[in-house]
């Protein structure tokens, strides 16, 4: 990133960077894809509209569908849809924001090419294309999705870990765009909290330590990720359930279906009952995996073999029961 700006949770780094793109491109539309998720105002907690249109409407009370409509909406994962609403709407369309690898409805990875494409049809169209890193950043790699696929956004969002667990987040990227926020240009934004010396220091505490050892960090997330998801799998065929495991490094949760998961909607084919007993069973067994379907399972640097080993037993026994 050319130029960073840090703010205190990953919902005023999405919000601000929206209107940043706006008023950098003097559009008002935006581009997000079903179930990723963005944080909680009203711009981005939008869902598909009625009968396949892609001008959305709120997913929560509270929110004007005026404000909705200017949230489109299209399949994750869908390069040909993403490329129609952008050339279709490019002189409205601010911004595309995107979760790198969707974290939000389980772990869902970018098909081969998909992010390639938005990195493309937004340039072409003079597009801003951001990177809401907020669960990748720090995770897949010391640089994040980008770095892991390698592609640069116009601009990043950054928040969990680059807290170290305090109240912080960030965004930035290209300074051709970041000069126009305040107070070197005209797109407001403040806080009393932003950059507070106490969650920068324990961020900054965080980076260092993981920019020291990220030559082992990251390779051992990713082998006892695929161990971990290999495991699961083993364990869903042995005892004929049907389900399967997504996993991208740290990343991964097991989907109660027979489809393959690629987008919001084979997500949601899931049988969210048998997950609700799977997540029961292991917590009885002392394993705290999300109590949702739609979320992610992440692994921390505090995991190592004896902890996968003790997870894939209890999990083996939490499938015998769920046959089927
Ligand atoms: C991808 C993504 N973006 C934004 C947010 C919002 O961050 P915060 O809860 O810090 O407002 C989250 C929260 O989980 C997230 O997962």
């Amino acid at each position: 990133m050319q130029m960073v700006r840090l703010v205190n949770s990953g919902t005023e780094a999405t919000m601000h960077a929206l209107r940043l793109a706006r008023g950098f491109t003097g559009r008002k539309k935006i581009l997000k894809f079903d179930g990723g998720f963005h944080g909680s105002h009203d711009s981005v907690l939008v869902k598909p509209g009625p009968h396949g249109s892609i001008a959305g409407r709120p997913s929560s009370e509270g929110i004007p569908l005026e404000t909705s409509k200017n949230t489109l909406v299209a399949p994750y994962n869908d390069e040909k849809t993403a490329a129609k609403i952008i050339r279709d709407y490019a002189s409205q369309l601010a911004a595309v924001i995107v979760e790198p690898v969707a974290g939000n409805m389980g772990p869902i990875p970018p098909a081969k090419g998909f992010l390639n494409s938005l990195n493309k049809l937004t340039r072409e169209n003079s597009v801003v294309l951001i990177f809401d890193e907020v669960i990748t950043g720090f995770r897949l790699s010391l640089g994040g999705a980008q770095d892991y696929y390698h592609i640069i956004p116009d601009l990043t969002i950054l928040g969990k870990i680059v807290g170290g667990g305090f109240p912080l987040a960030a965004f930035g990227g290209r300074r051709e765009i970041m000069r126009k926020l305040s107070p070197l240009g005209p797109v407001y934004q403040a806080g009393t909290f932003s950059g507070n010396p106490v969650s920068v220091t324990a961020g900054l505490t965080t980076l260092r330590s993981l920019k020291r050892r990220s030559n082992q960090i990251y390779p051992r997330l990713e082998r006892l990720g695929a161990f971990l998801s290999n495991g699961i799998n083993d364990h869903l065929e042995a005892r004929k359930v049907s389900a399967q495991t997504n996993q991208v490094g740290s990343m991964f949760q097991t989907f109660f279906t027979s489809r393959k998961v690629t987008d919001y909607s084979s997500a949601k084919s899931s049988d969210v009952d048998r997950y609700n007993r799977y997540f029961r069973s292991l917590l009885a067994s002392n394993m705290f995996v999300p109590p949702s379907q739609f979320e992610s399972c992440f692994l921390s640097t505090a995991h190592g073999e004896a902890e996968i080993e003790q997870t894939l037993d209890a999990i083996g026994e939490s499938l015998r029961s769920l046959r089927g």
